[in-house]
């Protein structure tokens, strides 16, 4: 993809990657792109590089705009390796009078590539640098996603170059929000912060509200992966305020694996129960649906339901890994219970249990099981703990 002048003098100069499938067990369907951006002024200077595949587009389209050598700075915002894979070819390229990053980022950076040759330049919150024309701000974004992440802002330009933050794994052609459709957008960026961001989200609440004393106007926002927001910055910092409070909406999730159907009738059942009561439900069969996307449903459910099937004394593997990523992910303010068939031990009920215990999912009962295949009165249960959830997730709005 060739470069792009975002505003005058500043152009994206990144890669699109078509071919992602995952990003740490997260499914990037869609592929991603990394951003880098190159700013035009009396210090020319680099945001972010790329992942190292993808190191000779970085590299072509910065020599479509000016010759690597008169590159004066170079930032690092974040030292995860699909930003800073290509930072040995760029500094050996552009041999820059200075690398600037965060305390944390120095140390990572030097962790990573071990070259303390390079001319590390650390700031600080707060600190502002004139490239010219042009004034940066260096927000540190501590864990938003690492302990290096820090976030540049142009001041003249109110330009947010945000790092991980409001991104999106979706590799496109176009570069801007107005230039896609707004409700795809905004499902790959909720599926963004559900899979990364969601264990952070009290920093998040807490640095949009800095942002907001600060006072200062944000009329672009440049994320490094995904679509730039120039036409709405505001929608997706909404989103973001609304994500970071955990305040669920009037929906439940019922999220199960089954062998012989069993497990799948129960799920039923326990929908039902939750219907009654007025609650929007979405049931996730985890044969046919990935972790990360069960997840994007996570962000906005009030009750979380678990069923399996009890396999060799224990949950059925698709559902242990889906409990175990979850539980990385530290969501907040949930009501759940568990449910599952078995034939003669049973034991994946309690494991479920202690598992959403240890996660401080409000459990609303020690859940149901039904020996093998559930009659018309075997599922009553079910039903009666769907409404049960219901009336606590009516209850907690
Ligand atoms: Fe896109 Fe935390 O790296």
């Amino acid at each position: 993809m060739p470069p792009v002048e975002i505003l005058k003098d500043v152009h994206w100069v990144g890669a699109v990657d078509w071919n992602l499938r995952d990003f740490h067990g997260y499914s990037t369907e869609r592929g991603t792109s990394y951003n880098s951006f190159l700013i035009l002024d009396d210090k020319i200077t680099l945001f972010d590089t790329v992942k190292k595949p993808f190191r000779s587009d970085l590299m072509h389209n910065i020599r479509r705009l000016v010759s690597p050598e008169k590159i004066s700075y170079v930032v690092v915002n974040h030292v995860e390796m699909d930003h800073s894979g290509s930072l040995p070819e760029v500094i050996e390229a552009v041999k820059p009078e200075k690398v600037f990053c965060s305390v944390k980022g120095k140390e990572a950076l030097l962790e990573h590539f071990h070259r303390p040759d390079w001319p590390f330049e650390v700031v600080e919150n707060g600190q502002e640098l004139s490239l010219g024309r042009r004034t940066v701000k260096f927000l540190e974004t501590r864990m938003l996603h690492w302990p290096d992440s820090m976030m540049s802002y142009l001041k003249e330009d109110g330009l947010l170059i945000s790092s991980d933050g409001f991104g999106q794994h979706w590799a496109t052609s176009e570069r801007f929000d107005d230039e896609v459709d707004e409700a795809e957008l905004m499902r790959h960026s909720a599926k963004y912060y559900a899979n990364i961001l969601l264990p952070y989200s009290h920093l998040i609440g807490k640095l949009i509200s800095e942002v907001k004393e600060l006072g200062i106007p944000i009329n672009m926002i440049a994320c490094d992966h995904g679509l730039i927001w120039r036409k709405n910055p505001g929608r997706i910092i909404e989103a973001y305020e609304r994500w970071s409070r955990q305040e669920p909406g009037k929906k439940a999730l019922i999220i199960y694996d089954t062998m012989w159907q069993s497990t799948e009738t129960m799920a039923k059942a326990i929908g039902d129960g939750l219907l009654q009561e007025g609650v929007s439900v979405k049931m996730m069969n985890l044969k046919h649906t990935h972790r990360s996307d069960a997840l994007t449903e996570v962000l906005e459910a009030k009750a979380l339901v678990f069923g399996s099937s009890t396999l060799n004394n224990g949950m059925l593997p698709t559902v242990a890994d889906l409990l175990q990523y979850l539980k990385g992910l530290k969501p907040k303010n949930k009501v759940g219970a568990a449910f599952g068939s078995y034939g003669w031990s049973g034991e994946a009920v309690k494991q479920i249990n202690e598992v959403l215990s240890a996660m401080k999912v409000e459990l609303v009962s020690p859940g149901v099981k039904v020996k093998y295949v559930p009659d018309h009165e075997g599922l009553k249960p079910c039903l009666e703990l769907g409404r049960k959830l219901g009336q606590a997730v009516n209850q907690s709005l």
